[in-house]
């Protein structure tokens, strides 16, 4: 099927994990052009997809990713600000270097990359952000206020633009998806016993992969959801229920 037919995306922290599942389905259904954004190198197969290098929090280097996007295409259908990081610490023992780093990372650099695309969604009045939330932002976790922090504030983003970007009949949406535990490098190095605390609390009794949320991504991209935003979709397994 072609759910994503003809538009022009830009996903970021797409090199693995989660935001590499995403590329490759935007890819796999019918998108012009899915562009590949991370501080890491990473190779793709599919033709309809470009690799670049983008640091999410080096304003100047996603300004001339952007311009040279508009220069070939004139527009970005769809964003998906994917790229995050953790640094857990209880908080008592949480140092300033982990609180700013995952700041500046997970909310600061989510703000640089949809202020410098939303222009273009607004000069072509149509357009769907999608943004990488997480259970942990709708309901905390010990030993991640700094992570926990910022997950909650993408949402408190995401509906102020839903209602600033649709403004003046604009068909852009914003949205935010909040993955339960999924199999990616980020989680793999947690110890066997929390993983099998989750399955077990997990009502579907299974971590989540990659390709549950470019799934939900990917609906949520299309013109499917064309009346949903502001909305924060939970990709669970059933876990916060
Ligand atoms: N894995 C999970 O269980 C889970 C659960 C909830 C939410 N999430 C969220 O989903 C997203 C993807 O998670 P993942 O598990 O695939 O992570 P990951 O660590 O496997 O991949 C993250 C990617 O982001 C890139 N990145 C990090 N900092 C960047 C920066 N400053 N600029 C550009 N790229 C940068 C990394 O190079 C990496 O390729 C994150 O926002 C994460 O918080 C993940």
């Amino acid at each position: 099927m072609n759910r994503v037919e003809g538009k022009v995306a830009l996903v970021t922290g797409s090199a693995r994990g989660i935001g590499r599942a995403i590329v490759e389905k935007l890819a796999s259904e019918g998108a012009t052009m899915v562009y590949s954004c991370d501080m890491e190198m990473a190779t793709y197969e599919q033709e309809n997809v470009k690799h670049l290098i983008m640091n999410i929090t080096d304003r100047e280097g996603i300004k001339n990713i952007v311009a040279e996007i508009k220069e070939k295409y004139g527009r970005i259908d769809v964003l998906v600000n994917n790229a995050g990081i953790t640094k857990d610490s209880l908080m008592g023992r949480m140092t300033e270097e982990q609180w700013d780093a995952v700041i500046n990372v997970n909310l600061k650099g989510v703000f640089n990359v949809t202020q410098a695309v939303a222009p273009l969604m607004t000069s072509n009045r149509s357009g769907s952000i999608i943004t990488m939330s997480s259970v942990v932002g709708l309901y905390g976790n010990i030993g991640q206020t700094n992570y926990a922090a910022t997950k909650a504030g993408v949402i408190a983003m995401t509906q102020t633009w839903s209602k600033e970007l649709a403004r003046k009949g604009a068909k852009i949406r914003a949205n935010c998806i909040a993955p339960g535990f999924i199999t990616t490098p980020m989680t793999k190095d947690l110890p066997e016993k929390i993983i099998e605390g989750m399955r077990e609390k997990t009502p579907l009794g299974r971590m989540g992969e990659p390709e549950d949320i470019a799934n939900a991504v990917l609906f949520l991209a299309s013109e499917e959801s064309s009346f949903i935003t502001g909305h924060t979709l939970a990709v669970t397994g059933g876990l916060v229920i």
